[in-house]
């Protein structure tokens, strides 16, 4: 992810949450030593398009995910799978051996995502998401155990 990649982020960001990042929010990522940004892309009418992107703090050993979507018009084509291998690839490379992540417990989708990679619910965080007076659930892998899921190499 680089700074001319945030138009079509934003874009995507807005259809995807209910309290989306800012553009200095995702700034801000790109300048954090500690954050890991990457961007998905599709060729469209012969042009490369952003089709997706996700972050992640790399701290401690762990891998702690913040943002993951892809655009709407391209769900359930594999794309945030490629994300996720990619940034378990590189985590691990790094020394991580365990991801988290907070999701919303009514995003189903994306738990069901989570689940394919070996993720299970490990606690609930209640209200965490204030605005909207839901729980977040609390979601964590060995990512060993995750590697073993993703079968092939990249
Ligand atoms: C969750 C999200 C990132 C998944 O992106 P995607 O590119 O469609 O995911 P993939 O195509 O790689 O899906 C891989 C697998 O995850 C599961 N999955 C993904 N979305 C799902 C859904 N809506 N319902 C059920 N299972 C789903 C399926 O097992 C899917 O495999 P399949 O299509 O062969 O059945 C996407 O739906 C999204 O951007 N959602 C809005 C943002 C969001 O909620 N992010 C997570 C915040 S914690």
């Amino acid at each position: 992810m680089v700074t001319g990649d945030l138009d079509e982020i934003i874009s995507i960001e807005n259809a995807s949450f209910s309290t989306p990042w800012s553009q200095n929010m995702f700034l801000q990522e790109l300048q954090l030593k500690m954050s890991r940004n990457f961007v998905a892309k599709i060729e469209m009418n012969q042009t490369k398009e952003i089709a997706g992107y996700m972050t992640c703090w790399v701290v401690a050993g762990e891998m702690h995910i913040q943002r993951i979507a892809t655009r709407k018009d391209v769900r359930r084509f594999g794309i945030a799978s490629k994300l996720m291998e990619e940034m378990i690839r590189h985590s691990t490379e790094d020394g991580c051996t365990l991801s988290t992540l907070e999701v919303g417990r009514s995003n189903e989708g994306a738990i069901k995502f989570y689940e394919k990679f070996g993720f299970s619910i490990q606690g609930v965080r209640p209200l965490y998401y204030e605005e909207r007076g839901e729980d977040a659930l609390l979601m964590g892998a060995d990512l060993t155990e995750c590697k073993k899921l993703i079968c092939h190499e990249p």
